[in-house]
């Protein structure tokens, strides 16, 4: 009987293919001794695509890691686009621009180092965001939601990683603080009527873990208008 890994590599091989950039991304990071946290290659497409679907143009990160699924977002939005991307480590964030650079997207990638909370509020008084992924420490979820609504508009895509967590989500007893932090996030979405957001459910090579995917919604006008 085939297992997850089984399918995760035939959906892989068959759909996402082989890249030599993103193949050297992976390398790059691995020899850095980061850790193989970056969102898996079929995850990785489907916010590629669905930033294309979107028709995002201005795309903001939260989390780069060493620019894995920056790179996808970079070639999403295509010439002209832009990608901001906010990462808290420094070293992270260099290994992060020389993938872009071999990955040629380096002059629609703006890479911010900084944590969040303190990166995001120098952004609004930018153009407001088509799409937002927030990949980032957990603990922070909340926060990163909220400045997802304030720096999108209505329309505005909001992706949030790792939402499952091997199924802990449904703990309400939880004292793992990023299981907390998913638990919050997925809370938020739900009440808050700045959003209106599903989740799915994800077995990959990283294992049972979930994305949820929002709008933002006129919070006056509600859901749907
Ligand atoms: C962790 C973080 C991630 O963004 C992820 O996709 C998987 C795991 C973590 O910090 O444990
Ligand atoms: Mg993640």
């Amino acid at each position: 009987m085939p297992t997850h890994d089984d399918v995760d590599v035939f959906l892989t091989t068959t759909l996402v293919g082989d890249d030599p950039i993103l193949d050297a991304t992976l390398r790059a990071q691995h020899d850095a001794g980061l850790p193989a946290i970056e969102v898996a290659p079929v995850n990785a497409k489907f916010l590629h695509l669905l930033t294309r679907i979107a028709g995002a143009r201005r795309v903001l990160e939260i989390g780069t890691l060493g620019g894995y699924s920056t790179i996808w977002f970079a070639r999403a939005v295509g010439d002209g686009g832009r990608v901001v991307t906010i990462e808290a480590e420094a070293v992270n964030a260099d290994l992060a621009r020389s993938n872009l650079a071999r990955a040629g997207v380096s002059d629609r990638v703006e890479v911010r180092v900084g944590r969040g909370a303190d990166v995001l509020p120098t952004l609004a008084s930018e153009e407001p965001f088509d799409l937002v992924f927030i990949d980032a420490d957990k603990e922070s979820n909340t926060i990163y939601l909220d400045w997802a609504a304030r720096l999108g508009r209505p329309g505005t895509v909001v992706v949030l990683d790792n939402v499952v967590r091997g199924g802990e989500v449904a703990d309400a007893a939880t004292a793992d603080t990023k299981v907390r932090g998913a638990r919050r996030g997925v809370e938020m979405l739900g009440a808050d009527p700045r959003f209106d957001a599903t989740a799915l459910q994800t077995l990959d090579r990283k294992g049972w873990d979930g994305v949820a995917v929002a709008i933002v919604v006129d919070a006056v006008a509600g859901p749907g208008a």
